[in-house]
């Protein structure tokens, strides 16, 4: 036999092989009680996913589809929900079958320590440390601070010179804003000079973004054949570096601020050194926590806060702009709080606590637009329900922009209507707290919620008492490709209007 031949003997055993391996989950979902989005040859149901909004190929496979349907991303069987009824149970009351998220490589040995793909003791040991920063009076120090540089970036804009409008990027404005309550609230310490000349703060984190849900045609690859993590990790290790010395650098900072016994006010710096101090008991050693879950534990936090949030405040000045009489309301509300006081109300978290028809607004905001528009969890025991079955191993997504527009659910669904989350409002049909999916459900639900609404409502509560949102002729949203769950969007320019 010759080299030659030998060679390409070889070499198409390779190709063999890769393709069956790329295939070999084809028939897992198979005569299961749902249909299934045909899979390509090697890459899955979707093999250009990289270059279209997933949300929306979501939002078109349910209404083809319907509730549930399986779906192959590269060789992984998923199946997609979105069925209210079926995601409480996989969510909530038959969470035991679905216990874990699918562990994912992101060939990083930080952001493979991020909680939510840890297994379920780690995960829980790690949850069960950073819940008591969103305990109730946590939430309202934390807001106190954010009213403060909430007032402060308005009346900058205002003492700013230009006429009764601007034309601005609201996410610019919003984005400084939330920063500087990272940096206030969380560290209690300016990050700007923290960071390697080159790296600012906000230019950090706005790169750890887009690489942490960046979607190519060599992710598509890598899901197809895994093992190509290695020599395509998901996340550029230079930005998680230089992000890793800024974590240690601050825990180091504040570790000797506590030896000085400086009187401190608790923050996010110093849950990730009480993680550190706990992991050393002898019950929790063997989950070998190390300084990469607390640089993740930060990371997690810092991208939800800076990122996440940002998405709906923006979205909900875009719908104010759009649907004037809302924006109307919304002002009357604020201005009825102001005037109780005299106009010298600080709208911290008790005076938005009175502003239902904010919080509507808000809340309608996050059902349009949620930031995160999957939710998934991994089968861990086989379930079957109404004659449909999820084996064990296989993913379940629940598509959050899909979900949340569930036509069985919500009256008009693509319509601006905060009136729906009114109590005194026309309530839609079903009242199903499961069509909303913004912050997931169930245990392993966004443990940053509650902050999450105080947020949203702080920063526009004190924006809106000297700016309202006008469209302009080409206001438009555009949404990026390229996102594997991220909402990703061009800039939307909206005219910003002083307040007589
Ligand atoms: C509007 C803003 C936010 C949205 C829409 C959001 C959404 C979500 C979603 C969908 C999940 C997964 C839930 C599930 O699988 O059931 C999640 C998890 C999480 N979120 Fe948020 N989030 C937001 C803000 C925040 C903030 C401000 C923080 C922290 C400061 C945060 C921290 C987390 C953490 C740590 C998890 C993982 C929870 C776990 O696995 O136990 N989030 N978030």
């Amino acid at each position: 036999m010759s080299l030659t031949f030998l060679l390409f003997c070889i070499f198409i055993f390779l190709i063999i092989f890769l393709v069956v391996y790329a295939r070999w989950n084809y028939n897992k979902l198979d005569n299961l009680g749902f249909p299934v989005v045909k899979p390509s040859f090697i890459l899955g149901s979707d093999p250009q996913g990289y270059k279209k909004v997933q949300h929306l190929e979501d939002y078109e496979r349910f209404q083809k589809y319907g509730d549930i349907y399986g779906f192959f991303e590269g060789r992984n069987p998923q199946v997609h929900v979105c069925d209210p009824e079926m995601i409480r149970l996989i969510l909530v009351k038959d969470g035991h079958h679905f216990k874990e998220r699918q562990k994912t490589d992101f060939g990083n040995p930080v952001t493979n320590e991020v909680l939510d793909w840890q297994h379920e003791e780690k995960w829980r040991f790690l949850r069960s440390v950073i819940t008591p920063n969103f305990a109730s009076h946590r939430i309202r120090d934390m807001s106190e601070c954010l009213r403060e540089l909430s007032e402060e970036f308005t009346s900058e804009l205002k003492s700013k010179s230009f006429g009764d409008k601007i034309t601005m990027d609201f996410r610019s404005f919003v984005g400084s804003l939330i920063t500087k309550t990272i940096e206030k609230c969380y560290c209690g310490i300016r990050l700007e000079n923290r960071v390697d000349p080159g790296h600012t703060f906000d230019i950090l984190m706005k790169k750890l973004i887009s690489e942490f849900s960046g979607y190519d045609i060599k992710h598509e690859l890598v899901r197809a054949f895994p093992f190509l993590i290695k020599w395509h990790p998901t996340i550029p290790s230079e930005p998680i570096a230089v992000f890793r010395q800024l974590v240690l650098n601050l825990i180091k900072d504040r570790q000797s601020q506590h030896t000085e016994k400086i009187n401190l006010q608790y923050n996010f710096t110093d849950t990730l050194i009480d993680l550190l101090s706990k992991a050393q008991a002898p019950q929790y050693q063997h989950l070998k926590i190390t300084e990469n879950n607390a640089v993740a534990l930060a990371l997690e936090f810092f991208l939800a806060t800076f990122d996440s949030v940002s998405t709906p405040i923006v979205f909900m000045a875009y719908y104010l702009a759009s649907n004037p009489s809302v924006q109307e309301k919304v002002l009357q509300e604020i201005d009825s709080v102001l005037e109780k006081c005299d106009g010298e109300a600080e709208l911290g978290f008790q005076a938005v606590q009175e502003m239902p028809y904010l919080q509507a607004c808000f809340q309608e905001a996050l059902r349009l637009a949620p930031p995160f528009f999957k939710v998934e969890r991994k089968c861990t025991k086989d379930w079957e329900y109404k004659g449909y079955k999820i084996s064990a191993g296989v993913n379940v997504i629940i598509p959050v922009w899909a979900t949340n527009r569930h036509p069985k659910y919500y009256e008009n669904p693509d319509e601006f209507i905060p009136e729906r989350w009114l109590q005194s409002g026309d309530k839609d049909k079903s009242n199903n707290a499961y069509a909303f999916c913004t912050f997931g459900h169930g245990p392993k639900n966004c443990v940053g919620q509650r902050w999450a609404y105080e947020m949203g409502k702080i920063i526009m509560a004190n924006f809106m008492t000297t700016f309202t949102f006008e469209m302009k002729e080409d206001t438009k949203v555009q949404f990026k490709p390229g996102s594997s769950f991220i909402l990703k969007f061009e800039p939307i320019y909206l005219d910003i209007v002083r307040r007589g």
